[in-house]
């Protein structure tokens, strides 16, 4: 049964294990999700941060069955997908479609674009004949500010941006309800991406989008996401709204990442949390909490006891027991990062403005 207050993906204790060679005939498990419980809300950005390898790429694809999951829930409009198979699958997909990093991965070299966007909207019957196909693919391509002639153009003719609208094109074309973006201006430009965020924060507006965005990049994630999780090793270690995550970050990993941000310690005020070390390979995470072979704050009770998603407030959840026991030195964004932050997220945004007067004067097919 659907309602309305009820969430549009609701995930539960997802995992998914790589078995991977490591002896003559011996397999270890690479834990690349480990666990994973999340909320997405109808038209909102769920925020996904971490560092490389921590999983973020994996639980898109598993949220997706583009990726079988080991183990776990995944709920659309209150409907469990991981046991669907067949058309019954291939029906619910359609609602939930995936931009990727470098839209080049996916898109047939041999094909033209106007093609690779037609072929879906054939085989979902959305489209009854090529004809058909080819007027919505405009209409599509009109939409992300691709001009119509594009459509005979092979993806090496066109430039990076050009081809993420395309993929987000192909994307909006089956009319999904959630989008799963991976990195999706990560490989782009400053200016280029600047003009593709603008254009995916519209879409989400005129189409009431709820979007998954994964990021490695903190600005990004501070602009794009409503709600924000951070992972590492396959884990959520800690969740919330996105002003909330970011002005008063409660676990040690959060402040670390915080503390990465270009400028950052450079006012008497700011008291940094590095962390020592590489992450560990998930061949062989540590037990206890991930973080203690890291964390400058662990102890033995850190060493030994797992740690779970625990409230420290209404919708704000932290993986750490010391957190929970308000254990931690107090962080400093309290007072001066949090106004670093939040000039760099107005910087962005008078830039974003800025870009977008350009782009209205400019014709689209030249970015
Ligand atoms: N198909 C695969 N087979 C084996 N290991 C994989 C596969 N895909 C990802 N991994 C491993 O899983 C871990 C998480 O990877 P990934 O989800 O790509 O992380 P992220 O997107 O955060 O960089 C990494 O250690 C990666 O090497
Ligand atoms: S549980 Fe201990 S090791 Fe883990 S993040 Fe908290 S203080 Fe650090
Ligand atoms: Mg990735």
């Amino acid at each position: 049964m659907t309602t309305s207050a009820e969430p549009l993906l609701k995930v539960e204790h997802l995992k998914k294990y790589f078995p991977i060679r490591t002896g003559m005939f011996a397999h270890t498990p690479l834990r690349a999700v480990d666990g994973v419980s999340l909320t997405v809300e109808r038209g909102k950005t769920l925020g996904i941060v971490g560092e490389s390898g921590s999983g973020k790429s994996t639980l898109g694809l598993c949220l997706l069955r583009l990726e079988e999951p080991d183990e776990g829930r995944v709920a659309f409009k209150g409907q469990d997908i991981v046991p669907l198979r067949g058309e019954h699958l291939r029906a619910m997909r359609r609602h939930m479609q995936m931009v990727f990093q470098d839209p080049l991965d996916s898109l047939n070299p041999r094909l033209t674009v106007g093609d690779a966007v037609a072929e879906p909207l054939l085989l979902h019957g959305i489209a009854r004949n090529r004809r058909e196909a080819r007027e919505q693919v405009k209409d599509f391509f009109d939409i992300v500010g691709l001009p119509a002639d594009f459509l005979d153009r092979y993806p090496h003719q066109l430039s990076g941006g050009q081809r993420q609208r395309v993929g987000i094109a192909r994307a909006l074309s089956m009319q999904p309800e959630l989008i799963v973006l991976d990195e999706p201006t990560s490989a782009l430009d400053v200016s280029v991406q600047a003009t593709l965020l603008n254009l995916l924060t519209d879409l989400q507006r005129r189409f009431e989008l709820s979007y998954i965005f994964i990021s490695h990049d903190l600005a990004v994630i501070s602009q794009q996401a409503d709600h924000v999780a951070v992972m590492y090793l396959g884990q959520i270690v800690e969740t919330g709204p996105t002003g909330e995550l970011f002005s008063q970050p409660k676990h040690p990993y959060t402040m670390s990442l915080l503390s990465a941000i270009p400028g950052f310690g450079q006012h008497e005020d700011h008291r940094p949390v590095v962390l020592e070390g590489e992450i560990p390979s998930p061949l062989n995470p540590p037990g206890g909490c991930r973080l203690h072979t890291r964390c400058p704050f662990a102890t033995d009770a850190c060493r030994s006891r797992e740690q779970v998603l625990e409230p420290i407030r209404p919708g704000h959840l932290v993986a750490c027991h010391r957190a929970i026991a308000n254990e931690l030195p107090s962080f400093w964004l309290q007072t001066s990062h949090a106004s670093t932050l939040q000039a760099q997220v107005l910087e962005a945004e008078h830039y974003l403005s800025e870009r977008r007067a350009q782009i209205t004067a400019q014709s689209v097919g030249s970015v």
